[in-house]
């Protein structure tokens, strides 16, 4: 486990600091044991041994095709693994607690931002209550002058903030991210990584967030971990303060480390 002291002259300017919003101790909420997947008999996923705590942001890792995306859709119960077992607060998992926000914001065409967003609430025959409901969240997302618009009006940034805002709505306990950012240019990407960072902080859900991006991760998680020919390989607390600064030269030098390890799986 790596985790470094330098670089803490940051400021934090969110409400909580680092050490209020992260639990303290070792305090397991989501375990994931052996779990193991494959597909017309090629394993994908050989067995995940994976810890998670109450509100931990936990960042994913791994080259292409080694199974992020497998891991998140039995996360949100879209896959059942072969083997292994999944524990939430010590009993079995219930994957409905659990929201996947997938690379494209997958938003219904015919329905304005105010049914998108509401579309999975179970009273939204409510319209009342769920037009308060749509209100209060797409005011998070800083969308709710637009909750009469229709998706193509919206830019790419703006789509993926209502598909956050459709995920945030029903209270997550568990936030799984697919590659979120990754079609936003940079200046909508960083904005959107400040936006669910500050989310994160103020709603108390854990976050998975699948990244080609090996910044972003580091920029946002607490913990990294590396998949690699089916298993964890690596597990690196990124213990520094929030919000984090792109250009620490300490962040930097973790950053190049990864890379070189992510670049040395590829070469292999
Ligand atoms: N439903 C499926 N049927 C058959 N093979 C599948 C299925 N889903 C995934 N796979 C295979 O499992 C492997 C892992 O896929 P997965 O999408 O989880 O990878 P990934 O790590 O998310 O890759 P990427 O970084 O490119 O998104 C791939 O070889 C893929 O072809
Ligand atoms: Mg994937």
């Amino acid at each position: 486990m790596i985790t470094f002291d330098s670089c803490k002259t940051l400021e934090p300017h969110h409400n909580l600091n680092n050490a209020q919003i992260r639990s303290t101790g070792n305090n397991v909420d989501l375990l994931l044991e052996k779990i193991a997947k494959s597909f017309d008999n090629k394993p994908v996923l050989k067995g995940i041994d994976l810890s998670i705590e109450q509100h931990e942001f936990v960042a994913v890792l791994g080259k292409s095709g080694c199974g992020k995306s497998t891991l998140l859709r039995i996360l949100g119960g879209l896959e059942q693994p072969d083997s292994g077992r999944i524990l939430k607060a010590g009993k079995s998992y219930q994957a409905d607690k659990t929201r996947v926000l997938f690379q494209e914001p997958r938003l219904l065409p015919w329905l304005n931002l105010l049914d998108n967003v509401t579309l999975a609430l179970p009273d939204r025959w409510n319209k009342e209550k769920s037009r308060k409901m749509a209100h209060d969240i797409l005011l998070k997302v800083d969308l709710q002058d637009q909750i009469n618009s229709w998706p193509s009006y919206l830019s790419g940034g703006q789509k993926q903030r209502v598909a956050l805002a459709r995920a945030l709505i029903s209270t997550p306990q568990i936030l799984a991210m697919d590659e979120p950012f990754s079609a936003l240019d940079a200046l909508t990407r960083f904005n959107m990584q400040h936006l669910l960072e500050q989310v994160w902080i103020e709603n108390g859900f854990t976050v998975i967030l699948v990244t080609h991006d090996v910044g972003e991760a580091i920029l946002l998680a607490d913990r990294v971990v590396l998949i690699e020919e089916g298993i964890i390989t690596q597990n690196i607390a990124i213990d520094f303060p929030r919000p984090r600064k792109v250009r620490c030269h300490t962040l930097n030098d973790l950053e190049n480390d990864l890379l070189d390890q992510l670049l040395k799986i590829k070469a292999a």
